[in-house]
């Protein structure tokens, strides 16, 4: 069985991106505001050379509507890539204020050129930093109320760190927040046991952990659209 590439055949049906291409033609149409930011934030970050793992439009939209149904008005990101999903995030949510943690310094400089040019630059920090030390430090400080508490949080970097962001994710939420853990669904390789990648092993830990841990309520929500098979890890903190 294939394991790599995110749309080989075993794992890829063309009928998923043409749903969601059809399907975004009426929830978000190219007339919405933040059209023309989010595909400058694409093209900016392919021109740049960073890698096609940004968040498919449709799980973009869909996270910031669950941040506004929420009504979460300090979000938390640790992967900001290009600022893709950072742009959904705050350009779906005008009161919405994110912290995203990016370690790459081409990605955070290429994220802040994007995220300037969206003007959200006043609500989204793009902080540089390997996410354990800075969301240690974010801890600390919501800890000390030096800052608010977050109302979602959404963990999206390297996959071996997962279990080690939910716990210090867990330590500075709000009560009742969503923690969304993404790629843990790998095509299917969370579940398959000859499989024993690191990051599928990372997922597998993370979604048995968070399994366990008290006053946590976890699905796993599989995804299938235009970015292939995958899926998320949705927690509630309660
Ligand atoms: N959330 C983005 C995609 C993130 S891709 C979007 O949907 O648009 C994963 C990002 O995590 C990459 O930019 C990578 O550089 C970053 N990353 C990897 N290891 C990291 C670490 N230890 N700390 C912070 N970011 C890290
Ligand atoms: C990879 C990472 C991601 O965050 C993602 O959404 C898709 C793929 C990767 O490292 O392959
Ligand atoms: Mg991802």
């Amino acid at each position: 069985m294939a394991t790599s590439g995110s749309k080989d055949i075993a794992h890829y049906n063309p009928v998923w991106g043409k749903v969601d291409t059809y399907a975004l033609a009426h929830s978000h149409p190219a007339s919405r505001p933040n059209t023309a930011a989010l595909e400058n934030a694409l093209t900016a970050s392919r021109e740049a050379g960073l890698p096609d793992i940004s968040l498919s439009a449709a799980q973009g939209k869909f996270l910031a509507l669950h941040c506004r149904a929420a009504g979460v008005a300090h979000a938390l990101e640790v992967g900001t890539l290009g600022g893709y999903s950072a742009i959904w995030l705050a350009s779906e949510n005008p009161a919405l204020r994110l912290t995203t943690v990016e370690y790459n310094p081409l990605h955070v400089e290429v994220a802040r050129r994007n995220i300037e040019a969206a003007g959200l630059a006043d609500r989204v920090e793009v902080v540089h930093g390997a996410g354990v030390d800075v969301l240690a430090r974010l801890r600390d400080e919501v800890r000390a109320g030096a800052r608010p508490p977050f109302g979602f949080v959404f963990i999206d970097a390297d996959k071996e760190n997962n279990w080690n962001y939910f716990k210090l994710a867990k330590e500075m939420v709000k009560p009742n927040s969503v923690i969304c853990v993404d790629n843990v669904v790998r095509r299917g390789g969370l579940a398959d046991p000859e499989n024993t990648e690191p990051y599928v092993l990372a997922s597998r830990r993370v979604v048995e952990e968070v399994g366990k841990e008290p006053g946590v309520d976890s699905v796993v929500v599989q995804t299938v659209g235009s970015k292939g098979y995958d899926g998320w890890l949705w927690a509630v903190v309660s």
